[in-house]
Formats: C-alpha cells, sequence, structure tokens
C-alpha cells in the first residue's frame, strides 16, 4: 500500500521547522502523507497499515493496524527521553495550596493508578465515570484508563446527580471516580453525597472511588458505602507504581464525552485513540506554536468539557508541555487570579473562551495592568464567536499589543482545532476563525451544499476525515448519521451545525448555530434538554426555551412556560429548581415567563425564532407561518419593550 510507512524514522527534531506556509503545501500536496508524518511524531509500537480507510462513512479508521499506548505518549516517552525533572502540571489551588508535578511524578502517579484500577478487575473497554474538580488526580485517572484502555467519561463536576446518572447509565460505567468536596467561589461543597444520590441503584456501578480533596473543611464527614467506596489514596498507596503499558488498537476507543444536541437526550460522542492524540498534538503545537521546556501553557477550560480532554490533557501532555492548571474560579480571592498566576509561571501562552474575556474586561483594565504580563507569546479563544471589541481588549490588555490572537472554531465532535488562524503567518482579524488548518478541509456551503463566494453566507461543513473526528454516538450510530452527515449526504460532507461566511478575502467568520443548540459562556445547551426538564414539572403542560443575546455570557437562556389547565403558575424559582436538579446550575434559564400559549405552527411545531426576537427586544418577524399570529403578539405585549438585550 502507498501509504505504508517506516515508524521507526525519527519524527521532526523541533517545532519551528515547519513554517505555517509550507505546512499548508504540504498538507495540500497529500492530504494522508501529512497526516502520516504528524502520527509518526508519536510513538507507535506498530506500524499502521492504512493511513485512511474510508470505506464505511460516516465512521472512519485512521491508521487501522498501528498499535499505541495513549498514556506512554502523554508520559512515559517523555520520562525515558530524560525529561523527567520537567514539571508537567503547576497547580494551583482555589484555596492557594500549589503542586508542582513533574513528568517523573505523573509517571509514577500514573502508573499507580493503572495498577489500582486493574486490581479492581477493570479490563481493556469497559467504561470509568470520572467527576471530579480541576485537581491532578483527574488527569491521572484519564490518563490511567488510557493506559489500561478503559474508556473514561468525564462528566463536568456541575452537573446534577441527574445528569450524572444519565451518563453512567447509558455508558454501563462500572466505576465512578468523585471527590469528597470540591472548592467553589471559597467555600468547600460537597460532591460525594451527589454522586451517593445520582447512583442509586444503579446496577452497573461496582466501585465508587473517592479523592480527598476538602476534608476537614467539610468535617471529614463523608457519606460512605462499605464495600463499594474506596478513598483513592488507600487504593493507590497499596499500587505498585510500575507499570507496563499494553498497546492497543489506533482504533481504539479512548473517551466518551456527552455533549447536548438538539433532542433531549445528551449524546455520547466517541473519540478513539491513535487518529484523536494525532490531531490533538499536532493542532496544540502548531496552533499554539509551542515549543516544549521553554514554553508556559495554560489552558483555562475544565476537564469536564472537550477543550479540557484535548488542550489540557492529551495535546499538551503528548507534546511535552509544561503547563498550569487552576482549580478555581477566576475571581477568587481576588480579580486579578489570572494575572497574578502568569505573573508567578511566567506563562506564555493562555487559551481561555469569549466569555470570560468579556468578564475581565468587565472588572476593567487596571486590573490586568497590575501584573506583569510580558510573558505572553500566544493568546488563544474558543467556545464562541469573540466579538471585535473584546478581542481587541485582549489583545491590548492581557497581550500587550504584541501577542497573535488564536481563535480556534472546533467542537466535541471535531475532537480538536479545525478552523483558525496560524500565529504570526497573516495580519490578524479581529473576530475571524479564519482558515482551516493544513490537513483540514472545512467550507461554506449554500443549502445544496455548493460552496459560496466570498462575501456570502451558509453553513459551515467538513469535506473530507479528519483524524480526530469521532467515531459515532455511544450505543446510537444511526444517531450520529442522521445528526451530522445526511443533511449533506449528497456530498459526504459533515455538518457541523455551525452558520458562517466568508468575508472578501475568503476568510471564514463563524455565526454561530443555526439549530435549536445555544451557547452560554461557551457550554453547550440544549433547548430540548431544558424544555423536558421544564415540562417535568407537574403544574407545566408546555415549554419553550430559547438563547437571547447577552453582551457577557454570549447567550443567555430564557423559558416560556404554559400552566397545566386550572393550575396556578409554578414559580420561575421552583421551575429553576427544576432545570438545575435535572441538568445542573449552568443550564436554569435567567428568566422564565408565563404565557397562555406557545407560537406554533399549523402543524404543531414551536417557533422559538419568534420568541427569540422577543426576547431580544426585536419586532416578531414573519408570523405568517403561525396557526395563530394573535398568540405571538399577545407574547409580546406581556413581554414589554427590552432594555437589557
Ligand atoms: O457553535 C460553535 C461554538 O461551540 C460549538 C461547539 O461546542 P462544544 O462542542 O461544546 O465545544 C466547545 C469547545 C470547542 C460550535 O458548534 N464554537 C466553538 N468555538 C468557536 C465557536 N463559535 C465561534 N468561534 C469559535 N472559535
Amino acid at each position: 500500500m502507498d501509504d505504508q510507512v517506516n515508524h521507526l524514522t525519527p519524527a521532526h527534531p523541533a517545532h519551528g521547522n515547519d513554517s505555517g506556509a509550507e505546512l499548508y503545501a504540504r498538507a495540500e500536496a497529500d492530504r494522508k502523507a501529512f497526516w502520516a508524518a504528524q502520527a509518526r511524531r508519536l510513538h507507535w509500537d506498530e506500524p499502521w497499515q492504512h493511513v485512511l480507510d474510508w470505506s464505511r462513512p460516516p465512521i472512519a479508521r485512521w491508521f487501522d493496524g498501528g498499535r499505541l499506548n495513549v498514556a506512554y505518549n502523554c508520559v512515559d516517552r517523555h520520562v525515558e527521553a530524560g525529561y523527567g525533572d520537567q514539571v508537567a502540571v503547576h497547580w494551583v489551588g482555589e484555596p492557594g495550596d500549589t503542586r508542582d508535578i513533574t513528568y517523573r511524578d505523573l509517571h509514577r502517579m500514573v502508573q499507580q493508578a493503572a495498577n489500582a484500577l486493574a486490581g479492581l478487575g477493570l479490563r481493556a473497554g469497559d467504561r470509568v465515570a470520572i467527576q471530579l474538580p480541576m485537581i491532578p488526580e483527574a488527569i491521572v485517572a484519564m490518563l490511567a484508563c488510557a493506559r489500561l484502555g478503559l474508556v473514561h467519561s468525564v462528566v463536568f463536576a456541575g452537573f446534577s446527580p441527574a445528569a450524572l446518572r444519565a451518563r453512567v447509565d447509558d455508558a454501563r460505567a462500572r466505576v465512578v471516580v468523585t471527590a469528597d468536596g470540591q472548592y467553589r467561589r471559597g467555600r468547600a461543597v460537597p460532591m460525594k453525597e451527589k454522586v451517593d444520590e445520582a447512583l442509586v441503584d444503579a446496577d452497573s456501578v461496582e466501585r465508587v472511588i473517592v479523592v480527598r480533596r476538602v476534608g476537614a473543611d467539610l468535617d471529614d464527614d463523608t457519606p460512605w458505602q462499605n464495600g463499594r467506596d474506596i478513598w483513592w489514596h488507600d487504593l493507590l498507596r497499596d499500587a505498585s507504581d510500575h507499570h507496563d503499558a499494553e498497546s492497543f488498537d489506533a482504533e481504539h476507543p479512548l473517551f466518551i464525552l456527552y455533549t447536548s444536541g438538539t433532542t433531549g437526550k445528551p449524546k455520547g460522542i466517541l473519540h478513539t485513540s491513535g487518529g484523536y492524540l494525532t490531531q490533538a498534538a499536532y493542532t496544540h503545537r502548531i496552533v499554539f506554536d509551542h515549543r516544549p521546556g521553554s514554553d508556559v501553557y495554560w489552558c483555562t477550560a475544565d476537564i469536564g468539557w472537550i477543550t479540557g480532554h484535548t488542550y489540557l490533557v492529551y495535546g499538551p501532555l503528548a507534546n511535552r508541555t509544561t503547563q498550569v492548571v487552576y482549580e478555581g474560579t477566576p475571581n477568587v480571592p481576588h480579580e486579578g487570579r489570572h494575572w497574578e498566576i502568569i505573573q508567578r509561571y511566567r506563562v506564555s501562552l493562555y487559551y481561555t473562551a469569549p466569555t470570560l474575556i468579556r468578564t475581565f474586561m468587565k472588572w476593567g483594565e487596571q486590573i490586568p495592568a497590575r501584573y506583569d504580563l510580558s510573558s505572553l507569546r500566544v493568546l488563544g479563544s474558543v467556545g464562541e464567536p469573540i466579538n471585535p471589541e473584546a478581542w481587541l481588549w485582549y489583545h491590548q490588555h492581557v497581550g500587550g499589543g504584541r501577542s497573535p490572537i488564536v481563535d480556534t472554531w472546533w467542537q466535541t465532535e471535531t475532537g480538536a482545532i479545525m478552523v483558525a488562524p496560524l500565529p504570526g503567518l497573516r495580519a490578524p482579524k479581529p473576530g475571524a476563525a479564519q482558515r482551516p488548518l493544513p490537513g483540514i478541509g472545512a467550507k461554506v456551503v449554500d443549502d445544496e451544499g455548493r460552496q459560496v463566494s466570498p462575501g456570502a453566507s451558509g453553513y459551515l461543513v467538513i469535506d473530507s476525515p479528519w483524524p480526530a473526528m469521532a467515531r459515532g454516538i455511544w450505543g446510537d450510530d444511526e444517531r450520529f448519521r442522521t445528526t451530522y452527515w445526511d443533511r449533506f449526504a449528497a456530498h459526504d460532507d459533515y455538518f457541523a451545525g455551525d452558520g458562517a461566511r466568508y468575508d472578501t478575502d475568503g476568510d471564514i467568520w463563524i455565526l454561530g448555530r443555526t439549530d435549536d443548540v445555544m451557547n452560554v459562556s461557551g457550554h453547550r445547551l440544549s433547548t430540548a434538554e431544558i424544555e423536558s426538564a421544564l415540562v417535568a414539572h407537574p403544574a407545566v403542560a408546555e415549554a419553550a426555551v430559547v438563547g437571547a443575546s447577552d453582551a457577557l455570557t454570549g447567550q443567555r437562556v430564557i423559558g416560556f412556560v404554559v400552566a397545566r389547565g386550572e393550575a396556578d403558575p409554578p414559580t420561575a424559582d421552583d421551575l429553576r429548581r427544576y432545570v438545575a436538579e435535572a441538568i445542573g446550575p449552568i443550564a436554569t434559564p435567567r428568566e422564565i415567563h408565563s404565557v397562555p400559549e406557545l407560537p406554533k405552527t399549523r402543524s404543531g411545531k414551536i417557533v422559538r425564532r419568534l420568541l427569540r426576537d422577543i426576547a431580544d427586544g426585536r419586532e416578531p418577524s414573519e408570523t405568517t407561518t403561525l396557526a395563530d399570529p394573535a398568540v405571538i403578539t399577545d407574547i409580546a405585549q406581556r413581554f414589554g419593550p427590552r432594555t437589557d438585550a
């Protein structure tokens, strides 16, 4: 086969040999050879036979036949190459405690954790749910799973017991890893008791492993189920710190991560090993221009989201990064916390979300001005469109007018960055993600799937398979196909759900979701999921949820409910509690309005677009499709003029 490669040839000696322009040219000339070269920077125990098998779309197989161990690539090989003393993680706890973890320390911890998990009888392919705060053990637990071929499903620590339970059941997790509690906004709050609540009668779960994070700050009062629960430190204390990493097929599942879609049920997005790690490492290296050993990198995402998986765990560690991991909120104990950390560790690469940048703007430029941020070299943005005002503020008040900003577009499903400018290569454009990365085929198309011309807008699609692409929805391949591939099936294009436009230079501007998925502070929320939480309330007959524009959080959740029969309308607080319990506090609507009826088409479909118009303070447009246009006029009158939109 033409793409049979010799994996024993050394990788490129260092970053910097690839100028951006050369990367584009090489990828353009031969995309498969280009990705093979990126994959060869990893350590493979056995070579692959084919770079890409796309014979059964939409499920790709990358580096088929190749075998590797993801954790070995992220940890062991750096120690073996003599970098054991390099700090992997400068960890900063919210209360101010710190830990510096070298690659040697990480190696020891991951081996112990792997032995401990294996000792519980877990075997490759078994699922482990992880709900932990941002503590080093979260990274260790993920890597220990990867080392053993266990499939992790990390659940954001802010998700409710019901949301955790739905994820545990869907994946049939045998083990759950959690903590006694976590620090949030300066307080210790319990976690374990919530996990217990989630796991009542969860028949797949055999063991719950508990990291002691807050201890005495919660009076060491951790509820315990003997026989099932076990302390992380007890488990590791008895485990050997030597573990030989076994190699797994390139397509062995690495993790499941649940994300919201247009229906009420979250989708378990499945990622596999070799292709995912290749693109995670490649994008982290070229987008941030990362130089191992000299850069200090900080990605502020939580491990509960895809950004935390790809740009806090797998990408950076595969690239032998020294990184900061911060446990807490950005204004505890003061609003300069991030700048203080950047100054202290001389952070050079900083990756965050527009919503946080807008929060920093609100707090004022005098705060970053008090700190020495001269170490910063590249700034990143992810999760939602960055408005030009926030871009300029970030550039000037954080980047000192020097550091390029990389606005990175991607998704849980894409696994890694897809569209972003390469730092320093082209003149920056505040607010534009710009070009597909070398090796990626992304374009903007019209309703029929034809590429639109410069200046026009349409749908953002990916027109050729990429290594980190999702390999399906856990347990539901059909849903994977219908959700992402049916829309532009004639061209075999993946449709991401986002609208985009080309400017006259042909650069891509992301316009936001075209479906009923909201983006609040960079977190993806489903209208349908929140609606089903609202209608679960006994006094609610119907509910519609929309994302209204918000200057700080991008969008904010607004709910409209119709009370059941003669029932008194439920209070907004009561309904918010329902949503917090079903999903988590991040999903609770900012406002909930009780209305007599919802605007619907003649076939009974709720027209959320009109409710969004109202919530945004616009005149409702095109009401002709409604069964009864008076409904929307009535809601508009109740709502009154908006001054805060
Ligand atoms: O709408 C896009 C938006 O976030 C969605 C993906 O959300 P999620 O899977 O949670 O992953 C977020 C982190 C990668 C996309 O469909 N989005 C992400 N990055 C950008 C963005 N919108 C505009 N510009 C971006 N840079």
